[in-house]
């Protein structure tokens, strides 16, 4: 029988699975009411802010780990029974995780629980670091003895990694990213233009305008409500506005990142000057992001193709290559019942 193998990076913003060459990529997010799950997903998301009375719509992971465990389950079964075109797999399940490695053990062991727990027949459940995995996904050979500098900017946590010889050398989260970003363009939209907007508006004024280096004004529509008359209003957004409200979160990566570089040992500098720093994670997208990042450090950055992904098509090919099998490993202290 054909094995059954699933990878999963479970974000803060996005739950990731892979299982074969099929990739789930939908927003992390459950609406519920007080007797049952009313949808999860894309599907949720398209009721964040906008759901009536009863019925709540929540985000389980923040700043990278799990914050509740029973709606984080429901979503699991939900992706899971999805992804397999809902029904149930025949035969037992291998499942590859991955994990923070700026955290507490306890909340790096959830996410292993998380999964270990689920009444699914399995049968090895392993979890690999996510800086190892997402080095994996960016194509790079992370079992030589060289020095790798991977930068994964998501919705909450930020995490820049040092890495050699498959192993973790420096890795530190910093807790922004873009949802940070969306925040802040919130603000700014408010006081610029007197206008309220919602998390997706930003999120796409974000996506549309952003940049991290200066451009040509644009600008892009948004709807709100203006806070003086109370009315519904659209409004033209200025590229100026968004782009000076991104600021700051990327000052502080670019901040951290910094001090990364400062202290990586010598020998693997060498590398990281000749290969680069390579950008990972949805905000990766973000325009001029390179231009930026290497300026301020002076070094190659690679931005990494589809680097939203990048991890779980790491764990994909973990899975598949026989001489990577030791990336993976099942977490110390790990709940045997
Ligand atoms: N093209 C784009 N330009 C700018 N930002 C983008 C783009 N695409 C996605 N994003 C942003 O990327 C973020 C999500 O990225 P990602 O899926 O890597 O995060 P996550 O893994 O869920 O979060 P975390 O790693 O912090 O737990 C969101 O804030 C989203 O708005
Ligand atoms: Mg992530």
């Amino acid at each position: 029988m054909a094995q059954k193998i699933y990878g999963l990076d479970i974000g803060s913003g996005n739950y990731k699975m892979c299982f074969g060459d099929k990739i789930l990529n939908e927003k992390n997010v459950i609406a519920t009411t007080k007797k049952e799950v009313c949808a999860i997903g894309d599907q949720a998301y398209e009721m964040f802010e906008k759901a009536p009375a009863g019925i709540e719509v929540s985000f389980p992971v923040s700043s990278g780990v799990i914050a509740d465990i029973e709606n984080m389950q429901s979503l699991f079964y939900g992706f899971f029974k999805k992804i397999n075109g809902g029904k149930k797999p025949a035969g037992a399940c291998d499942f590859y995780i991955a994990v923070p490695t700026d955290v507490t053990e306890v909340e790096k062991r959830a996410f292993y629980e998380l999964v270990v727990r689920a009444k699914i027949k399995m049968r090895n459940v392993l979890v690999v670091d996510k800086p190892v995995a997402d080095a994996v996904g960016a194509g790079l050979d992370v079992t030589q003895n060289k020095g790798i500098m991977v930068v994964n900017i998501g919705a909450d946590t930020c995490e820049i990694s040092v890495l050699s010889a498959g192993g973790i050398v420096i890795s530190r989260s910093v807790k922004t990213g873009g949802s940070k970003m969306d925040d802040n363009i919130i603000q700014a939209v408010r006081k610029e233009y007197n206008l309220l907007i919602g998390k997706k508006t930003a999120e796409k004024l974000k996506i549309e305008l952003g940049s991290a280096v200066p451009k040509v004004e644009e600008k892009f529509p948004a709807f709100g409500r203006n806070v003086l008359s109370g009315l519904p209003v659209s409004c033209n957004i200025s590229s100026r506005v968004i782009c000076s409200a991104i600021a700051d979160p990327l000052f502080t990566i670019m901040d951290k990142m910094r001090t990364i570089l400062e202290q990586t040992p010598p020998e693997l500098s060498e590398d990281i000057i000749g290969n680069g720093i390579f950008l990972t994670g949805g905000c990766a997208g973000i325009k001029g992001l390179k231009d930026a990042f290497k300026s301020e450090t002076e070094l190659n950055v690679n931005v990494v193709d589809n680097p939203q992904e990048s991890i779980v098509r790491g764990l994909n090919h973990i899975t598949r290559v026989p001489q990577l099998e030791r990336l993976a490993y099942v977490p110390e202290d790990r709940v045997l019942d």
